[in-house]
This record gives structure tokens, sequence and C-alpha cells, in this order.
């Protein structure tokens, strides 16, 4: 199964997506890493570990969320994906692009859902005084965070944590949890997968 993997930033999903692909035994293989932004971090990352890349700056569509989308399946063509794993991606696709590619784009997400959909999660947990918090992996739909969950990954709220302590405690998680999610869903599994820690 051809993985594109879409990134904002500094990538530490995809890495760790990339690094299990390349393990024994994934019916997976990374195919291209596209970026929103050619000073996206992990782009080098990727490149350093020999997979293909491909920047869409999504600026200069200001706003046209249609055509920045259009130029992003141009950019996929040669790599021929058969699915997306969005990792720290950070614009909001369209219910078009969506539809495109419903059942074959997945997410992952600093919350445990259907808690805390959008932005700013880990604080929003600490000023809710929760216990427990976590991330999530879902199939993406054209409402923001809310498709299908695939896995859980739990982590406990402590005392004196702020929302970059939390942050880092939940980001240990995604990279357990994104690579263990995706390695069945390529398999075709979709039954959700909960890890505690
Ligand atoms: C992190 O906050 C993570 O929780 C979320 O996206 C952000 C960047 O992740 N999924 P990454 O290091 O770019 O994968």
């Amino acid at each position: 199964v051809r993985v594109a993997v879409f990134i904002s930033g500094g990538g530490s999903n995809m890495v760790s997506l990339l690094d299990d692909m390349a393990r024994e035994g994934h019916a997976g293989t990374p195919c291209v890493v596209l970026a929103n932004s050619a000073n996206a971090g992990g782009l080098a990352r990727a490149a350093e570990r020999g997979v293909p890349t491909a920047v869409v700056d999504h600026r200069p569509f200001a706003g046209d969320r249609v055509a920045f989308e259009a130029a992003i399946t141009t950019a996929l063509e040669p790599y021929a994906p058969d699915m997306i794993c969005l990792a720290g991606f950070m614009r909001i696709l369209t219910a078009g692009f969506n539809d495109e590619w419903a059942g074959r784009m997945i997410n992952i997400h600093p919350s445990l859902l259907p808690k805390y959909k959008g932005l700013h999660t880990h604080a929003r947990a600490l000023e809710a005084g929760d216990k427990r918090h976590g991330c999530s992996v879902h199939e993406v739909t054209a409402t923001l965070d809310d498709g299908p969950i695939l896995g859980q990954a739990e982590v406990p709220v402590l005392e004196g944590d702020t929302p970059e302590t939390l942050a880092a405690r939940v980001l240990v998680q995604e990279h357990r949890l994104y690579p263990a999610v995706l390695r069945r869903f390529v398999t075709g599994d979709r039954s959700p997968l909960l890890l505690q820690s």
C-alpha cells in the first residue's frame, strides 16, 4: 500500500510512521511526504530517509482551498498514493477532498476524541481538570476531527502539568499509536486499538 504523509512542521509523527514502515512485515510503503511549507523541518527528515518530498505552499492560494487542493492532487500524481496519513498537517481540507479520499485518509489528533476537537487540546484538558488525556487516530471525514476512531492512547494528567509537559507526554504516545494503527489499517483492519500508558 503506497502511503503519502502530509506534514506542516517538524514531522515527528511522520518520522515514526516512516521508521515503522521500514521494519519487517509492514504492508505499507511511504511514497511521498508532502508539506504545505518549504520550511517544514520534516522535509529534511524524510529526505534523509530516502523518501521523495513535495511542497505545495498554501499561501499563494490565499483561502481558495479548492485550488490549493487541486495543486496537492497534481503534486501527488507522480507518486500514486493509495492512502494519506495526515501527521501534524495544519490545514483544513474541504469536503470535496475528503470525499475523494474517503476511507483512505487518516489523522492523528492530540486528544481523546470526541473530546477537544480543534486546537489547544492540552490547555483545554487541563482547564477542565481531566485526570486522563491522550491522542486519537481517526478516519478523516468532512467534519473536523470527527471520523471513526481507529485507535487511542491514554496518559495520566499529573500534578503541576502545563500544556507543554502534557503535550510532551502525549506526543510520546502519538509515536506509539500512529504506527500501530497504520500497520493494521493497510491490511484493511479497522478494529479500534486502545493503548494504555
Ligand atoms: C503535535 O502537536 C501533535 O500533537 C500533532 O501535531 C503536532 C506536530 O506533530 N499531531 P509533528 O511533530 O509535526 O508530527
